[in-house]
């Protein structure tokens, strides 16, 4: 078997709403397609997936996946079905005996699901993951009951549908020749033509996320998982140079000198980065960012945050929260702190409820009291998949 997979985004997610598709709204951290992708990216029995995404989503796409090695997109069209057929054409060059069809909509697919649906194409043209349905089920087209239907035999079905390479892109061909364009599954396309497609046990949790409510409950799930809690801490000096200005949490401050540093020298986001590097186990800044590699001379020290930020995003984790102190005899900080905040705020993806900056000097003691440098703690929690 040389198995593919055709994973449709192509779709408005109206029913969700939004600023943006559904398949790109965020949970734990990621776009939901990102999650989706990476599933089926990480199985050892898929050989090629192939993303179709709507017209006007090529940026958004670039940004969810920009960690993943996947290939270019292709467009899809107005409807599922369309976007299906176009997605199986894509794949044409792979040889592929299979294929595998998946809603990018349903992030929280098992490999265990993908193994199920694979073994059933062992015997069938097609095998498609479903859930016995439990509830009883009524009729009420115009909102009062008009019968009961018999739930003995009837499915709910899911994706990822599989399917013979061939047949089904011979099915979604005659499908379109026929005027078919909404036919809502990929099962229904095999329907059409008279595929024997079997039923496998599909998985509570791989359902769709429909609605703004959905999203939210995955995001909830997601995040009930980080139970791997961890603690760091960073500290940092600099010493005062001749300049005008200081960088602190990102935040310009004037002043009639700087702090002398390879980079811009904001001590405070060097001591949060390295909080943060410590909570994963990962050495520190310089261990990343070498002050012998010109290239970070000058440098923002946002980018060595940003790293950080993004190796626990890698692990599936997130920054729970951060707590930083800055020692320092001049310049007056207080005014800036709610500017930092924010600031903080942007570069790690959490709430301000989250972060704590305080600023104290040194009562004239020590190095910091004669005014020769600045220090910076911090502590952080980060919370990882348990
Ligand atoms: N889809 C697609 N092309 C379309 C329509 C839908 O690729 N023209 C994809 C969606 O992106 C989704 C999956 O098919 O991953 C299932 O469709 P659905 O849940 O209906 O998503 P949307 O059509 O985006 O949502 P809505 O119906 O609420 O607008
Ligand atoms: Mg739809």
């Amino acid at each position: 078997m040389k198995i593919g997979a055709v994973v449709v985004a192509a779709g408005s997610g109206s029913r969700a709403g939004g600023e943006k598709p559904k398949q790109y709204q965020t949970i734990g951290g990621r776009p939901v397609l990102w999650w989706t992708l990476k599933a089926l990216l990480d199985h050892p029995r898929i050989a090629a997936v192939q993303t179709v995404i709507g017209p006007y989503q090529t940026g958004l796409f670039r940004d969810a996946v920009s960690d993943l090695d996947i290939a270019p997109p292709v467009t899809g069209g107005a409807t599922r079905q369309e976007s299906c057929r176009i997605g199986l054409e894509a794949l044409a060059r792979h040889g592929l005996t299979h294929v595998l069809i998946h809603d990018a909509a349903r992030p929280f697919l098992s490999p265990e699901l993908i193994d199920r649906v694979i073994a059933g194409l062992a015997t069938h043209q097609g095998a498609v993951p479903g859930l016995a349905v439990a509830d009883t089920l009524k009729r009420a087209a115009s909102g009062t009951i008009e019968r009961t239907i018999d739930r003995s035999g009837l499915w709910a079905v899911q994706t990822p549908q599989g399917f013979a390479y061939d047949a089904i892109c011979a099915a979604h061909e005659k499908a379109r020749q026929a005027g078919h364009s909404q036919l809502t599954d990929d099962a229904a396309v095999a329907e059409f033509v008279g595929l024997d497609v079997a039923i496998v046990a599909g998985s509570p949790e791989n359902r769709k996320m429909t609605t703004m409510d959905d999203i939210a409950e995955a995001d909830r799930t997601l995040n009930r998982n980080l139970t791997d809690i961890r603690t760091g801490m960073g500290v940092d000096i600099h010493a005062f140079a001749p300049g005008d200005h200081v960088m602190l949490c990102g935040v310009r401050i004037d002043h009639t000198q700087r702090l002398a540093g390879h980079s811009d020298a904001d001590v405070a986001l060097h001591a949060l980065t390295d909080a943060i590097l410590g909570a994963i186990g990962e050495g520190d800044i310089g261990t990343f960012f070498p002050p012998s590699d010109p290239q970070w001379k000058d440098a923002p020290s946002s980018i060595f945050l940003s790293k950080a930020v993004e190796l626990v995003r890698q692990r599936g984790g997130k920054v729970g929260n951060a707590d930083i102190a800055i020692l320092a005899e001049v310049p007056r900080i207080s005014p800036h702190l709610a500017a930092m905040k924010s600031s903080l705020s942007a570069m790690l993806g959490i709430g301000e409820d989250r972060i704590a900056i305080k600023a104290t000097t040194a009562e004239t003691l020590g190095f910091v009291g004669r005014r020769e440098g600045v220090t910076a703690f911090a502590n952080v929690i980060v919370r990882l998949p348990g």
